[in-house]
């Protein structure tokens, strides 16, 4: 699939305008192509009570998810920007609800060009992780 990353980052500036930011005073947004080919945002959106901060990525996965017609809708890029307008590199929680939603092939725009979430999260833990290794039987 051709990714539009011009495109891709022009969304994630517009939401990053969006952001609820006034303790850090960092605003974030974060744009993903869709594999059925959407455009799907979200941006950071703090709380008075620091831990409860939602990342941008959050609101990007919940939005993948809130407007999907398939059952596992995913990610095939994702372009992460902060209020400068310049690429942000996802916090490392978000680098594994990323993996989750896109796999390690999904495209990861960053300041030196696009790579793959796998670079950015090598030796990932994931649900065949889950399923290989919890315990067997009742309770
Ligand atoms: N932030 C994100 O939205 N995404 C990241 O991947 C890194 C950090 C936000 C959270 C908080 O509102 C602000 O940036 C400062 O950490």
């Amino acid at each position: 699939m051709d990714i539009d990353w011009a495109a891709l980052r022009a969304a994630a500036v517009d939401v990053a305008g969006r952001a609820y930011a006034p303790y850090s005073r960092l605003r974030v947004g974060a744009a993903g192509l869709t594999g059925d080919g959407r455009t799907v945002t979200g941006c950071n959106v703090e709380n008075a009570s620091y831990g409860l901060t939602l990342c941008a990525e959050c609101g990007l996965v919940s939005a993948l998810h809130a407007t999907a017609s398939a059952a596992a809708p995913f990610l095939v890029a994702v372009a992460v920007v902060a209020g400068d307008g310049d690429p942000l590199l996802p916090c490392g929680r978000c680098r594994q609800l990323l993996q989750e939603a896109g796999g390690p092939s999904l495209m990861v725009d960053t300041a030196q060009g696009p790579l793959p979430l796998a670079e950015l999260l090598p030796a990932a833990f994931g649900g065949a992780d889950v399923a290989a290794r919890r315990e067997q039987g009742e309770g």
